[in-house]
């Protein structure tokens, strides 16, 4: 399977690369970034025979299977839709499109041309929301009332260069897509309206650095997604109640509580508690709670190759990404307007 990698940024120097280079089978054939003297480092970092500052030329002069696409959110629709259009499969970094209309012609392209469309949700890769997923889904909770979502990063001036985050959305369209997707995959119910509000809290920034969106689904349950930059940490916590028990998912920690059919003694959370820190001190040794992340994109990635190899379903579907594209899209207009948005006038 042939690879070719657009963009050569932080995502795809940390993650896409050395993902795809571990994977039987699989070889990067070319890498593309309009930066030349990025894309000729990176090809020289990693072995890689050509490299490329148009990602047209690459496309049509080097013979490939699957484009990774790890350029700045705004610039996926052009890409994936040129892909698409070779008859490429396609990996592309979230958010699927930042604008509702491109991603929706982004989809109508994709499936016209037949080729596989995977969205890169790497948080659902990781094994506490793995856990929490497969809970949900054999209902143990009973009937979802209420989910309360936080995501709060700082700043992502330590995790690239690019200036490219620093628009409209913010920290929505940074971090908040994982919260949206994670909060949209864990409720099996339908989302019927979107309400928001947020903005820019710091009065010099033109973007929007703290947003709390508030979904309502068509079973009445609720979720609420509270996204920032202000906040100093790294938080990506998932907190789930149902009609019979609750989950408390840290999800960036890898710590998950979950209590239904029974009540919780001193005894259990102090056993919790020592679970946990053993858990905690052996990733730390092991070295596994350092490169978190590239665990969960390869799981992610190589899902996506199995998919391609058998022509079964990505791990994360076009149509699951353009979703989360469309609650960040009515978040957007419900702050602006001070409404209710109701997505089957978005969808
Ligand atoms: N899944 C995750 O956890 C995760 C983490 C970080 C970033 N991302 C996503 O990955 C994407 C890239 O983010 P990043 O942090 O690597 O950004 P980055 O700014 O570090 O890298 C982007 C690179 O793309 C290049 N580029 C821009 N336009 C191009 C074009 N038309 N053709 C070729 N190259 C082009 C730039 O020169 C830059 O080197 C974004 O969509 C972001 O949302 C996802």
């Amino acid at each position: 399977m042939k690879v070719c990698v657009v963009g050569c940024g932080a995502v795809a120097r940390r993650m896409h690369i050395p993902v795809f280079q571990s994977i039987p089978h699989v070889e990067v054939v070319s890498v593309v970034d309009s930066y030349e003297q990025l894309a000729k480092g990176v090809s020289k970092e990693f072995g890689i025979s050509k490299y490329y500052t148009d990602y047209k030329r690459a496309l049509n002069e080097t013979d490939v299977d699957i484009v990774s696409v790890c350029t700045p959110s705004f610039t996926h629709a052009d890409i994936i839709t040129y892909a698409a259009k070779l008859g490429k499969h396609i990996i592309a970094e979230k958010p699927l499109t930042i604008d509702l209309e491109e991603g929706k012609k982004v989809l109508e392209t994709v499936k016209a041309n037949g080729v596989q469309l995977g969205v890169v949700f790497n948080y659902r890769s990781v094994d506490v929301a793995q856990k929490m997923h497969e809970t949900l889904k054999q209902r143990k909770l009973g009937r979802i009332v209420s989910m309360i979502g936080v995501a709060h990063t700082p700043c992502p001036s330590s995790w690239t260069n690019g200036r490219w985050l620093y628009h409209e959305g913010g920290a929505l369209d940074d971090f908040g897509p994982h919260l949206i997707d994670m909060l949209l995959w864990s409720n099996p119910s339908t989302l019927e309206s979107v309400s928001a509000q947020g903005g820019d809290f710091t009065g010099y920034f033109n973007f929007i650095s703290h947003i709390q969106v508030s979904m309502k689904f068509k079973d009445t349950s609720l979720a609420l997604a509270d996204i920032s930059w202000l906040n100093d940490a790294f938080l990506f916590n998932l907190d789930v109640y149902g009609t019979s028990g609750r989950i408390a998912c840290d999800v960036r920690g890898g710590r998950y509580y979950t209590t239904y059919g029974q009540v919780s003694s001193p005894l259990t959370d102090m056993n919790r508690t020592f679970k946990d820190s053993t858990k905690l001190m052996a990733s730390i040794v092991s070295g596994k709670y350092f490169k978190g992340g590239v665990t969960y994109h390869f799981r992610n990635i190589s899902e996506f190759i199995s998919a391609v190899r058998t022509g079964g379903r990505p791990p994360v579907t076009g149509d699951e990404a353009l979703m989360v594209t469309a609650v960040s899209a009515a978040a957007k207009q419900s702050f602006k307007t001070h409404k209710t948005i109701y997505m089957d006038e978005l969808i």
